[in-house]
């Protein structure tokens, strides 16, 4: 069975990984560059070895392509495109747009469609299904389902197989092929009764690390100013067997989910005239906390820092991965930046960022450890410079939250 996978990013190019070994796999992507890269046997996302790649290449059943007539033989296709937020931080559907064009003027034949990119309830039947319609030159029935994506990049224990995927589709016979398509690579799949639900589950999911980071960054603040150790309450709590999970203070969420899909919540919760109060709230707490510790940084520096050459280390949304994508980084840069301070940054994942290139660890006035990716030595943190404030807390010895 041939399988079209539209977006080849950290979602698409996993499950393409996963697909092809039961599957004949396109991988579509309308980035020129990364089609050939993966063409040439380089995988770009954590999780998806470049020998992988190249094993299903040899064996014939992946290859990647920005070609739409590569796609007009599929059977099933699976959009895993991003869905960002707008600069006045609405839902911006344009990329799933786009994906359905792509399909609507390629493909002539009854398909699967599947959608995995995250979005609001009634993105799959008001969305989806009419703009490939109107994109089609044909009157072609498609069938139509939802599967969410709930990969963790970077994550060795959960994968595609051992998650528990939710799925619905328009009608039972999409229901069906959409299980019999995830069955051969995934463990456990669960139904739900409607594609709404299974969207708002994944935003549900979403939100309640949102909200929870937020809460624990909100008590981070409370604590300091009890004077007593957020980590060790946190601890405390902990040991309570049951009704209570426990989340620890950060710099801020980041990544392309956290951040954006509540947003996504919230914004149709307010479409509907819910209130979304709460959710809005807890996405300003995460957003002001970058504002926060440079506020605490400051303090500890004689309430200035005008000319101080700052080290932020590690500017990657999460350890252990190069995505930056809505990094809290960027805030507490930008935040020291207006402050005065001189800032450089240290994190060999990333390696290059926003046309700045890691600095070396050493040698700063302050250094903020935003994320600490296991690879980075805590000894060299702390002899980076003579004051280290840690949002992570994973540096002992060092200051923080
Ligand atoms: N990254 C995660 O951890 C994660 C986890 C679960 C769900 N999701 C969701 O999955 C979706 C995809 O996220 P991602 O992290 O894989 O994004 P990504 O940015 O890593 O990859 C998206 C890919 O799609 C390509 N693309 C964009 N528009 C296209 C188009 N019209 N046609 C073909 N290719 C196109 C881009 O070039 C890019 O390579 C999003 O909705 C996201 O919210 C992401």
């Amino acid at each position: 069975m041939k399988v079209a996978i539209i977006g080849q990013g950290y979602v698409g190019l996993t499950i393409s990984a996963f697909a092809a070994d039961y599957f004949d796999v396109s991988g579509f992507d309308s980035d020129q560059k990364i089609v050939e890269q993966l063409n040439s046997g380089i995988s770009h996302i954590e999780g998806v070895e470049s020998s992988t790649i190249i094993k299903l290449i040899k064996k014939g059943s992946y290859r990647a392509t920005s070609k739409g007539s590569d796609i007009r033989e599929c059977e099933i296709v699976v959009i895993a495109v991003p869905t960002p937020l707008t600069s006045d931080r609405k839902p911006d559907l344009s990329f799933i747009e786009s994906a359905c064009k792509t399909i609507g003027q390629n493909i002539s034949k009854p398909v699967l469609i599947i959608n995995e990119s995250t979005s609001f309830p009634g993105t799959l039947r008001n969305f989806i299904k009419p703009t490939i319609e109107k994109n089609s030159s044909n009157s072609v029935t498609h069938s139509y389902a939802i599967s969410p994506e709930r990969v963790d990049p970077g994550r060795s224990d959960f994968n595609q197989k051992n998650t528990p995927r939710l799925y619905s589709g328009l009608t039972p016979e999409a229901s069906e092929k959409t299980r019999n398509f995830y069955s051969r690579f995934c463990d456990e799949l669960v139904e739900v009764s409607s594609p709404e639900v299974a969207e708002a589950a994944k935003l549900f999911e979403n939100t309640f690390r949102q909200v929870n980071i937020a809460l624990v960054n909100e008590f981070a603040q409370i604590a300091h100013s009890l004077g007593i150790s957020v980590y060790e309450t946190l601890d405390a709590a902990n040991t309570k067997p049951y009704g209570f999970m426990k989340f620890t203070p950060s710099a801020g969420v980041g990544g392309h989910c956290i951040p954006v899909d509540p947003t996504y919540l919230a914004a149709v919760a307010e479409e509907h005239g819910a209130p979304a109060t709460f959710i809005r709230r807890a996405n300003e707490v995460n957003l002001e906390m970058s504002e926060y510790i440079v506020r605490r940084v400051s303090e500890d520096n004689d309430g200035s820092l005008q000319g101080k050459n700052v080290l932020v280390v590690g500017v990657a949304y999460k350890p252990n991965v190069a995505d930056v994508r809505e990094t809290a980084a960027e805030l507490v840069i930008n935040h020291l930046r207006n402050q005065g301070a001189v800032v450089s940054w240290h994190d060999e994942v990333v390696g290059s960022w926003k046309g700045e290139s890691s600095a070396p660890l050493q040698g700063a006035d302050i250094t903020v450890v935003v994320t600490k990716h296991d690879s980075v030595d805590e000894k060299k943190i702390l002899a980076s410079a003579p004051y280290i404030f840690d949002t992570t807390g994973r540096v002992k010895g060092a200051k923080g939250l």
